[in-house]
């Protein structure tokens, strides 16, 4: 199921809100990352930048065809990119124990979704020991873009719904003028 309040405005509009290179490197993606999975990744603000950074590979998740198709002609002959089209929960249970485990997931955008604790929990399956989430959202407050207020996330719910998922807090990060970033462990 696409999410609720999930789509985009086109991709030069949507990519003006960040800067998506410095939240990567606050968000600790470096080239120590072997691979890493960009959950509803979009035309791959995130994921296009992200593939120059780590060592091995990087996985854009989205259940969206449009954008997916974006995302494919920008990365071209990127041979660091693979790009899958699904939902992210049928994607986790279909691969049962299939599934290369990655260091890093994002989670970009995206906590705004009807059921964020089973989102963590697919992500958290997905991630080594020792392995990373990031995430970002738009503040609480009067924005350009961004799902309605009543859905938004604070930093104090994805705590939560993180440690639900047996996710522990690393860092809180701002991202003015419209975003806050968190990064989370997975410590078992
Ligand atoms: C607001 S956009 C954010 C895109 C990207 N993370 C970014 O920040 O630029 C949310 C994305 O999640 C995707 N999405 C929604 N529901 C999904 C699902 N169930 N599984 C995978 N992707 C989903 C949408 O198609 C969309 O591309």
């Amino acid at each position: 199921m696409k999410y609720r309040e999930s789509g985009m405005p086109e991709e030069a509009l949507w990519e003006n809100f960040f800067n998506p290179i410095e939240i990567l490197k606050k968000l600790e993606v470096t080239e120590k990352v072997n691979t890493l999975i960009d959950v509803g990744c979009g035309y791959g603000t995130f994921l296009i930048p992200a593939s120059h950074i780590v060592k091995e590979n990087v996985i854009g998740i989205d259940i969206d065809e449009h954008y997916l198709r974006v995302c494919q002609e920008r990365v071209a002959t990127n041979d660091k990119v693979r790009l899958i089209t699904g939902d992210i929960t049928d994607i986790v249970k279909s691969a049962e124990g299939d599934i290369k485990l990655a260091d890093y997931i994002t989670l970009f955008n995206i906590l705004h979704c009807e059921d964020p604790v089973q989102l963590f929990i697919d992500a958290a399956k997905l991630i080594k020991v020792g392995g990373k989430v990031g995430v970002i959202h738009w503040i609480n407050d009067d924005t350009p873009r961004g799902p309605s207020l009543e859905i938004r996330p604070s930093p104090n719910q994805i705590i939560k719904w993180a440690k639900d998922a047996h996710l522990s807090l690393e860092k809180q990060v701002a991202f003015p003028p419209y975003h806050f970033g968190m990064l989370f462990n997975k410590i078992n």
